[in-house]
């Protein structure tokens, strides 16, 4: 019995891991919360912004493939564009991600529209 109960309390633990990372933020995005956050700005405007300003997940792959040629000019996000020199350095490093993980994290950003 004591053996069932820990066999049942190991799958339930192991459902609860794989269960808080269904639909939560891809693993790429880990270190983009120190500058964003999914409802409030930031150093960065929050992604509910950003997914509001876009108004679709295709732009938003669009602009990581800009990577390090991304300008002023192309941020969405008006009332931060002053900053996108910021952003610019991130999106070198995007820009290298496969399309399959731009694609999750521009969903992503979506889902917080
Ligand atoms: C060092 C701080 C910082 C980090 C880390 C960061 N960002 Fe940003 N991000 C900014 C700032 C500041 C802006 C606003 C300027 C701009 O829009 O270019 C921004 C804007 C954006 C925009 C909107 C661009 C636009 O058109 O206005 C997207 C999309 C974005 N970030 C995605 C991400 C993702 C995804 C990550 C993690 C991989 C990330 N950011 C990490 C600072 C950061």
């Amino acid at each position: 019995m004591k053996k069932l109960l820990s066999t049942v309390t190991i799958l339930a633990l192991t459902a609860g891991i794989s269960m808080s990372f269904a639909g939560d933020k891809p693993k790429k995005m880990g270190s983009c919360g120190a500058c964003h956050n999914n409802t409030k700005d930031g150093v960065g405007p929050s992604f509910k912004k950003v997914a509001n300003a876009y108004g679709n997940a295709k732009g938003i792959v669009a602009t990581f493939n800009k990577g390090g040629k991304y300008t002023k000019a192309d941020a969405k996000v008006a009332k931060f564009a002053n900053k996108y020199n910021m952003m610019k350095g991130q999106l070198r490093k995007i820009a290298k991600w496969s399309d399959a993980e731009k694609k999750e994290a521009a969903a992503y950003i979506m889902k917080q529209k």
